[in-house]
């Protein structure tokens, strides 16, 4: 069977910076706060006119012309985000009309932090048994705009970003090089620890002023719980994914957290007992941007040289669900 090979990846972000300043004009929080918090300098927010789908249409072509392929080459998306443009149908076949296409499957993937794990699992599954053979992935977040801009929301409003990430996958037959396993995992015990109550089917009327003025359309967080889970479920996920392939932290050359908090990602450095070169972030720029995260996250490692064939990269996540996992790829 082969095994699956990122051939490029891409990235966009919306022309708005937003600072820590900025957002202390908005409601009651400091650029201390936040940095000291969570690390978090800046984040990119969408202004009037864009869209998630538009984010993901150019990341999108970014990792095609990288892959020196043509939409017309790919044979399947996967799209994952947590913020669809719209209730339904999802972000995937607005998408596929976006980049001229038909007829192929536009899958959505709703796993929040962790989508792009589980749309990475999804792909490698259906390339190791030659289902599709050049699969888009696409994790990309519009939060700005649903997220409570004023002191009420400050918790998690001034943790999101906006941005989108690309992958092209396809089969490659060198046995050692690809990805070598993924490792997906949910416990919806705690689903209400990180959500957006409504609008929602399980409501009736499925939405109302009521809901509206309650602010359950908004996304809210019990910050501690969902902090102190990730600190364990991350690193538990990377173990995991070193012990299916015999490996062992030293091998690691590049780990690629879910950019949620730098103190997270500090906490899974540590208890992985990884160094600090082997972790790459740059949630310092962008914030939390959900399933764009890690192939934001992953396209700037490439461009900084911090990968060379042969290299093991394992990527990890952890969100709302709650819903975690982990891949280990020998790039
Ligand atoms: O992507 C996966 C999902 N998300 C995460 O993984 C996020 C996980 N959680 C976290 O990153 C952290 O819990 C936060 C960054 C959200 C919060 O950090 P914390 O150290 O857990 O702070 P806290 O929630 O315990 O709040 C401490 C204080 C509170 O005030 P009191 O009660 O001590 O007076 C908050 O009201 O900080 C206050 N606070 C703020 N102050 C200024 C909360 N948000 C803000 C804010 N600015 N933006």
């Amino acid at each position: 069977m082969p095994h699956t090979q990122f051939l490029a990846t891409g990235f966009h972000v919306p022309a708005r910076v937003v600072t820590n300043d900025d957002l202390a004009q908005m409601m009651d929080t400091s650029d201390e706060w936040i940095v000291q918090r969570s690390g978090i300098k800046t984040r990119y927010w969408v202004d009037r006119g864009d869209t998630g789908v538009g984010l993901a249409r150019e990341a999108s072509r970014k990792a095609l012309d990288k892959a020196g392929l043509k939409a017309a080459d790919l044979d399947c998306i996967i799209y994952c985000t947590c913020t669809p443009d719209h209730f339904e149908p999802g972000n995937g076949v607005f998408l596929q009309r976006e980049l001229g296409l038909s007829d192929i499957p536009a899958v959505d993937v709703r796993n929040q932090c962790s989508g792009f794990i589980y749309g990475l699992s999804i792909a490698d599954a259906w390339i190791r048994t030659g289902q599709y053979k050049r699969i888009l992935l696409v994790g990309a977040e519009v939060h700005s705009r649903g997220l409570d801009k004023t002191s009420r929301g400050r918790d998690t409003a001034v943790l999101f970003g906006d941005g989108a990430g690309a992958a092209v996958l396809a089969p490659i037959d060198d046995d050692g090089r690809g990805v070598l396993s993924t490792h997906i995992f949910a416990d919806g015990r705690y689903a209400e620890k990180l959500w957006v109550d409504g609008p929602g089917l399980a409501h009736d009327p499925y939405v109302s002023v009521e809901m509206l003025e309650q602010g359950l359309h908004r996304a809210v967080m019990e910050g501690r719980d969902v902090f102190k889970f990730a600190s364990v479920k991350m690193p538990e996920s990377v173990a995991i994914a070193l012990k299916a392939n015999r490996l062992t932290p030293a091998d690691i050359k590049l780990l690629v957290p879910h950019q949620a908090n730098l103190r997270i990602i500090e906490m899974v450095q540590k208890a992985t007992g990884l160094r600090e070169d082997q972790v790459y972030t740059n949630i310092q720029k962008y914030g939390n941007t959900t399933a764009a995260s890690i192939p934001i996250a992953l396209d700037e490692a490439l461009a900084e040289g911090r990968l060379k064939q042969g290299d093991l990269l394992v990527l990890t996540a952890f969100g709302s669900g709650f819903t975690w996992g982990s891949a280990a790829i020998r790039w």
